[in-house]
């Protein structure tokens, strides 16, 4: 089944809100009207709307970087998938490494995301993957079972398909040692065949990106492997020139 390939720019805690519009108009110039490969944006929550802005109009998606369960409420300094959706996000990335190792985010509350995201029509983009001592100690496919078993729980068949999975290994994340394509491959393999048991064919429509200094040089022979279906960038996505590039080599990565 061919999937469309998904190049996404994680923009992490960079841009404000007039520099993020800079940013999205040199990419709305170049790849406005990209029908081959599907962009997805994801600006900090305070250039959400500058960027959306700039985006409308155009085949580029929207994404947030988290969000909390709740719909309203005393949550002081977080943002609801419905504020999201008032701003025209798509996407919404949940369970980033950074999320869970910095802020302490846990699979039960990534799951309860990952379910409000989709009651909110919005798509998120579930991260899973290993640290390096989890991958030197042989744990590297028991921590993405994991994740991904429980980052799941309580998604139906017909949900899944507008969800996407990002394997990054955090060893991976800025510090520009890309999994190799072969390891990248086979846990995105096995990822594949964890959503093949659990949800059947629609497993065959889920996207499956690689994250972690995926980089003009290295994307093509990446975004080739079978399983790999786009990339979610971090790094490289904060200049126009190297992640259109990155949307280039997802145009002809599987011709
Ligand atoms: P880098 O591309 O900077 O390694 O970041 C990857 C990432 O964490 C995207 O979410």
């Amino acid at each position: 089944m061919a999937r469309k390939i998904l190049i996404a720019g994680n923009w992490k805690m960079n841009k404000t809100a007039s520099e993020g519009a800079d940013l999205a108009k040199a990419i709305v110039v170049a790849a406005g009207k990209s029908t081959a490969v599907e962009i997805v944006v994801c600006p900090p929550f305070t250039a959400l709307e500058s960027v959306s802005k700039i985006l409308e109009g155009s085949d580029i998606k929207l994404g947030a970087q988290n969000m909390h369960a709740a719909a309203s409420g005393a949550f002081t300094g977080e943002t609801s998938a419905g504020m999201l959706r008032s701003l025209f996000c798509s996407y919404v990335i949940l369970g980033h490494s950074e999320r869970r190792t910095y802020f302490g985010e846990t699979d039960a509350i990534v799951n309860q995301k990952v379910l409000a995201a989709l009651k909110s029509q919005l798509k998120p983009i579930l991260c899973v993957g290993e640290t390096l001592a989890e991958r030197e100690g042989g744990k590297a496919f028991d921590v993405v079972r994991t994740q991904t078993i429980a980052g799941l729980e309580g998604v139906t068949k017909e949900q899944v398909v507008d969800l996407v999975i990002a394997y990054e290994p955090v060893w991976a994340i800025g510090t520009g040692k890309v999994a190799t394509t072969a390891q990248a491959q086979e846990v995105h393999g096995f990822i594949r065949k964890l959503l093949i048991e659990k949800f059947g064919e629609a497993a065959q429509r889920v996207r499956i990106l690689y994250g972690g200094s995926m980089k003009p040089d290295n994307a093509p022979e990446l975004l080739a492997q079978p399983d790999i279906d786009g990339g979610l960038i971090g790094g490289a996505a904060l200049q126009a020139p190297s992640f259109l590039d990155l949307v280039k080599a997802g145009a002809t990565a599987k011709a």
